[in-house]
């Protein structure tokens, strides 16, 4: 008897996720949750080293990041924040693994006249958008987290801007992705989405109802979506360590125009992050590295102290307008382009496409919707 190809030995699934990153790990956990069968398709591995949240620090900062252009970001932002912790909860409890969770806050800090300027500006904006931030003279600010230099001019707190540990979300998700009969395909290029499905490098066809694209920067590299706006946005962070022996250097989230400092709470430090336009590329330069090191140095002398773990550089998914592509386009589901914001956005991006899966109402704000950048129907 002729053996069953793999093709015809798969059964159509409810949904196909594209992208098993922490987004897309997310929704196919959620989305399962709800009883749909799903696959998820990962040109990497599983874990995943090439997507964004290998290299995120895991800051949870809507209001330390927020921008006066972007308040339907920030509404996101907040209501995301706000999910985290049942999000993070639910998932510990299904996977049985800590996902590093910390409720640590946000210190924003300036280091010359001009920063301590924009600060005051950042303070005002937040005020004006009514969300919660406390003004703090310099010396508070050492008081709250000695590790701070003198020298720093200004500061502020954001109380509500917390952490997580991206990596150890991801393995959580895997588990509890397991749990729930997702399958999970890893080393799985998807080249073409197409009405049903999507076909893989390999030749394959996989079935599905709906196909979900949460493939980050390289969802514009799939075929069967021209015109989709999301590019990549490098950033290189370096992963710190204090000694054994050593307590760690700081508890807060420490937030300059330009980078930040995201302690775990073990001793561990990321330094992040460079923004920078440069395709695929994810090099690590010796600038880059200077340039993180010189001002996180300033601001907080104590991490040239720390052992140095790695240099990693990440893509950032971005669109256009610097927020994300959520919902029904040319008759895929897109669950991309979060660009800065992919681990803060992941709860509420995860039940907001689940719940559109289940066919309820999303309740997506239009803000998001990917037609502002292609009406659908338009000729592209
Ligand atoms: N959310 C921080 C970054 O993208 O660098």
């Amino acid at each position: 008897m002729t053996p069953l190809s793999p093709r015809s030995a798969r059964a159509a699934r409810d949904v196909v996720v594209v992208g098993g990153g922490i987004v897309g790990l997310a929704v196919a956990w959620r989305a399962a949750r709800r009883g749909l069968s799903v696959t998820v398709c990962e040109r990497g591995g599983l874990p995943s080293y090439v997507a964004a949240a290998h290299v995120a620090a895991g800051m949870l900062a809507p209001v330390a990041e927020a921008d006066a252009q972007e308040r339907p970001l920030l509404r996101l932002g907040l209501d995301s924040a706000a999910r985290w912790p049942a999000f993070a909860a639910e998932l510990e409890e299904a996977s049985g693994l800590s996902v590093g969770y910390r409720d640590c806050g946000t210190l924003v800090v300036a280091r010359d006249r001009d920063e301590a300027e924009h600060v005051d500006r950042e303070i005002r904006l937040r005020e004006a958008l009514g969300v919660p931030v406390a003004r703090l003279l310099p010396s508070a600010a050492r008081c709250v987290e000695p590790a701070l230099a003198p020298t720093i001019r200004a500061a502020f707190h954001a109380p509500d801007d917390h952490a997580v540990d991206p990596r150890a979300v991801c393995e959580a998700l895997l588990v509890a992705c397991e749990r729930v009969d997702v399958e999970l395909r890893p080393g799985c290029e998807v080249r073409a989405v197409t009405g049903g499905g999507v076909t893989l490098a390999s030749g394959e066809h996989v079935t599905a109802g709906r196909t979900v694209v949460a493939a980050g920067a390289w969802a514009a590299r799939i075929a069967g979506l021209p015109g989709l706006c999301v590019r990549p946005v490098k950033g290189q962070v370096l992963r710190l360590a204090a000694r054994a022996g050593e307590g760690p250097l700081l508890e807060h989230v420490v937030r300059w125009d330009g980078g930040y400092l995201v302690p775990r709470g073990d001793g561990r430090v990321v330094l992040g992050a460079t923004m920078e336009d440069r395709g695929y590329d994810t090099n690590v330069t010796a600038l880059g590295v200077y340039e993180l090191l010189r001002d996180a140095g300033e601001l907080v002398p104590g991490v040239l102290e720390l052992d140095l773990e790695c240099a990693l550089a990440g893509l950032r998914p971005a669109t256009p307008d610097n927020a994300p592509l959520l919902g029904e386009w040319e008759g895929v589901v897109l669950a991309c382009g979060h660009h800065r914001n992919g681990v803060l956005l992941t709860p509420a991006t995860a039940d907001r496409i689940a719940a559109l899966l289940a066919g309820e109402d999303p309740h997506i704000d239009p803000a998001f919707a990917p037609s502002r950048f292609t009406p659908v129907g338009a000729p592209r």
